[in-house]
């Protein structure tokens, strides 16, 4: 779809800043706080960049566990609008809350060390003195609408990951990171949700750290080579550094996910495969691809439907011709009485109309976003001109649960998808109240361009007119300092940043914040629907900390070769940011896919976290059973992806218990060898033990894949990898004719797997199998997590450790799940041939097969019980 972005103010890349005179530390009153330490900094002159200067700040540092320090820098009055706690559900208490477990200095692994005028500060990690953060000799600017601090880093020395949402390789070398919530996915440019940490990996020595700025406002990061800045519009410089005593990337991630929230946790059939597209023409069309699905033997899960079952594109309503109630009620329950799920579109912009009760139920709470005169904001969205709900007014949790709830009961749903919570309006300022000669369609881009030209000058001047919220100094519409949106003006294809939120907020101030708020307020609707199982929420925008409520894809992504590898970096992302259940359009969004794109994202989407395949409304069909190669590829990969069902959950609850990803650049698991893996954004570490090497370019049949020292085992023929062909970076070229995905298991891993079937709980309902890969020393170790795969709270949980060592395969741990979970066999995988092979059941002896060669598999009667599994080979 074609539409033309109009700028009001062109985004200019705003020079660094040379002129600020900075601050210096007030000795006399700093203050020793049981808590930490308090220093209070004065202007060292008056003179500002882009708005007004503020003279008092504080700098509070707390050393709040062993692993994280927190650098606070803020205005003395507390003016500046900071994040606010309510109702995004974060866990963030004040500062002398946060210091609760005393102070951590002691253990602590940063040092934070200041110098006084000008004020600059640095934080070191004590063990090998290396400085982490380092402002000495960059200008600290702090303004009410300007704020910028920058860092120095070592030349050639850092990978710097993480800052987003973008659209870029995984290191990130680019100059510009535009944090600023936004209906658009574009290569290097600001996108969907908004993500300021970041992570850096030394080459030298692999030592990671994090770095997190809880700001929500709109801003620019710059990257150069030798130093990071940051140049944002609002709010306070509030710092968290995380130094994991071991400086695993993992830990860092974990340190960091410890402080904004860990992953939730998905229900067994979330991890299933889905399917979607935009412009299914009716319910029947719809159930046709259900049964394409079936008949072609392709797992599917989840079925859902965009906003074509809408009236008019209304949220809570059905087209009473296409997609009528009793159709979709009936696809509902046919759905789930296949086993299958069901889950649909809910926008948050809500149409206006006198007849339409969402609307009047809405007005009547007066829950929705104002302009500054008190009048009701009206935008406009797919359905026409529209309200957009204020998740920050304390009525919007009555309004918002019971149109969710009343909707989930009606059509029995698995869960809500929320997209367009950037927050996207299509013209420019509340336009539904205006009156003009010329209307706007439905759709912009259906008025010709001269006609969005004088739209666009009437809702300007009509904006202009409503002028600032009382009180106000700032110019929120139009900053001095211009980020580099995209969109242009910050009010562009967005609401206004003058509309008023509950509590004389500015939009201005949380816009970055609406899907997540969106977000926590839809999942807390969702479990007062239903309280005892895991919700399923997906969104489209998304903030730091996310990840505890819903899941994430990666928006409008095109069908072509380039944004499909460009989905692993974003995964990547995502898998940081501690918003492990996230995936893209598999086959891609825009434009046509064609059958090797198809066939080859199949294979790489079916290691998704979240794998689902969705489709743009103007592209060809692009289900995987529309073509012969991709139907076989993606029958071939999904049975990967049920077989390894149990490592994937056991992931998820790591993720969930740890704050781990799921998906792993090779980088994050063998950060010795940064320098080789820093770059590698092709191949996928599932987990630790399992790497994928998929296809990504057109006509290929090999890969160029990378592979750490040590044994791997080809995941569908058990060979070990010739590691005799290993060049230059432990790069190997792998056999992948058009079909087939490389995958490979770790030597030293135990997977635990299941018997592939259509759906995930059939799939559930196989033995469990045990994979033993070894290793060089003949050690392996597997975690098996297990309960019963949908509870908040599952009464019974199984957590269950495997290790061979010793020429025998032990299992302990916590065995509190049903205890009739029997093993099908036990494969043990090695570089030396296996003569013989014994497993036993307590003191029951199990049939073994072996054949001389390096693979021994011991198939058990069923009647072996997980807790029970003994494995002995015999070498020859
Ligand atoms: C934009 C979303 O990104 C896309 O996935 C969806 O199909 C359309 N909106 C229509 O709802």
């Amino acid at each position: 779809m074609a539409y033309t972005t109009i700028r009001t103010t062109f985004p200019t890349m705003a020079n660094m800043s040379t002129s600020a005179q900075g601050y210096r530390v007030d000795e006399a009153n700093i203050l020793q706080k049981s808590w930490g330490i308090e220093i209070p900094l004065l202007a060292n002159g008056n003179s500002s960049l882009y708005g007004t200067l503020i003279q008092d700040l504080v700098v509070a540092i707390v050393y709040e566990t062993n692993e994280r320090v927190h650098v606070k820098i803020y205005d003395k009055d507390q003016k500046q609008v900071v994040v606010p706690n309510s109702p995004l559900g974060m866990i963030r208490p004040n500062i002398q809350e946060q210091f609760r477990g005393g102070h951590k200095k002691k253990n602590n692994p940063n040092e934070f060390n200041y110098t006084s005028n000008p004020f600059s500060f640095q934080v070191t990690r004590k063990s090998d003195g290396v400085v982490l953060f380092d402002t000495t000799g960059f200008p600290l600017v702090f303004e009410d609408q300007y704020l910028e601090i920058s860092t120095r880093l070592p030349a050639n020395n850092t990978n710097i990951y993480g800052l987003g949402e973008v659209l870029a390789p995984f290191k990130r070398t680019r100059n510009v990171t535009t944090l600023f919530a936004r209906d658009a996915h574009d290569r290097y440019k600001n996108m969907y949700g908004t993500q300021t940490f970041y992570m850096d990996i030394r080459n030298d020595n692999g030592a990671a750290h994090g770095v997190f700025l809880l700001n929500a406002h709109g801003m620019d990061i710059v990257t150069t080579e030798d130093r990071i800045t940051y140049k944002a519009i609002g709010g306070i410089l509030d710092f968290y550094f995380f130094v994991p005593q071991d400086a695993k990337p993992n830990s860092v991630v974990q340190a960091y996910t410890s402080l904004v929230g860990k992953s939730m946790m998905p229900a067994h059939w979330m991890l299933g495969y889905q399917n979607c597209r935009y412009n299914y023409t009716s319910i029947s069309h719809v159930q046709h691809v259900v049964e394409m699905h079936d008949k072609n033997n392709i797992p599917l899960e989840v079925q859902w439907i965009d906003i074509d079952y809408m009236d008019g594109r209304k949220d809570f309503t059905f087209d009473p011709v296409n997609f009528p109630r009793e159709k979709m009620i009936d696809f509902s329950n046919s759905l789930h009485e296949q086993g299958k799920r069901f889950v649909v579109m809910v926008d948050p912009a809500i149409p206006v109309g006198n007849s339409y009760q969402p609307y009047v139920r809405g007005q009547k709470l007066n829950v929705f976003v104002k302009n500054v005169d008190g009048s009701e904001y009206q935008g406009q969205v797919w359905p026409g001109y529209t309200v957009f709900p204020d998740w920050w007014h304390p009525n919007i949790t009555n309004y918002w649960q019971s149109e969710i709830i009343e909707w989930m009961e009606l059509l029995k749903l698995d869960g809500i998808w929320i997209d367009m919570n950037e927050p996207s309006s299509f013209c420019l300022g509340s336009c539904g109240s205006l009156n003009n000669s010329v209307k706007p369609n439905a759709e912009p881009w259906q008025n010709t361009i001269e006609e969005q030209l004088r739209l666009h000058t009437f809702q300007e001047s009509a904006l202009n007119a409503l002028g600032q919220p009382p009180g106000e100094t700032r110019n929120l519409l139009y900053p001095n300092y211009i980020i580099n949106n995209g969109a242009g003006n910050l009010s562009e294809k967005t609401v206004a940043m003058t509309a008023q939120h509950y509590g004389n907020i500015s939009h201005y101030d949380i816009h970055n914040l609406y899907g997540h708020a969106e977000g926590y307020i839809t999942r807390q609707a969702l479990l007062a629907y239903n309280s005892s199982t895991r919700p399923f929420l997906l969104s489209r925008s998304t903030f730091a900390g996310s990840g505890s409520y819903m899941g994430h894809w990666t928006g409008d992504i095109v069908s072509s070769w380039e944004d499909m590898k460009g989905t692993i970096a974003d995964i990547f992302n995502f898998q940081m940011y501690g918003i492990s259940y996230s995936g893209a359009d598999i086959c891609g969004f825009v434009g046509d896919a064609t059958e090797n794109l198809c066939t080859r994202w199949m294979q790489l989407g079916s290691f998704y976290p979240f794998a689902r395949m969705h489709n743009g409304d103007a592209s060809i069909d692009q289900e995987p059973y529309i073509w012969e190669s991709t139907a076989e590829a993606s029958r071939k990969a999904l049975k990967v992806r049920y077989a390894l069902l149990p490592y994937f959950y056991t992931l998820f609850e790591e993720s969930n218990r740890l704050g781990t990803g799921i998906w792993r650049p090779l980088v994050f698991e063998y950060p010795q060898y940064a320098s080789i893996f820093a770059y590698n954004d092709e191949q996928i570490m599932l987990g630790s033990d399992i790497l994928i090497s998929p296809v990504l370019v057109d006509h290929a049949v090999t890969v160029n894949a990378q592979f750490p020292p040590g044994i791997w085992y080809d995941w569908y023929t058990h060979d070990i990898l010739k590691t005799s062909s290993v060049k230059e970076k432990f790069i190997i070229t792998l056999d992948a004719p058009l079909t087939h995905v490389p995958v490979h298991i770790r030597g030293g891993a135990i997977i635990i797997t299941k018997l592939p079937e259509l759906l995930v709980d059939k799939t559930y309902a196989t033995p469990y199998n045990i994979i033993i890969a070894l290793n060089e020393n003949r050690h392996a170790f597997g975690r098996l997590y297990i309960d019963d795969g949908y509870s908040i709270q599952p009464a019974n949980k199984s957590s269950i450790n495997f290790i061979f060592t010793g020429n025998t395969l032990t299992v302990n741990g916590q065995f509190n799940y049903r205890d009739t979970e029997s093993i099908g066999n036990i494969t043990i995988l090695s570089h030396q041939n296996i003569a013989y092979s014994v497993a036993t059941i307590g003191d029951k002896k199990v049939t073994m097969v072996s054949n001389g060669t390096t693979t021994a598999t011991l198939v058990t009667d069923g009647a072996v019980f997980l807790d029970k599994a003994i494995a002995r080979p015999n070498y020859i």
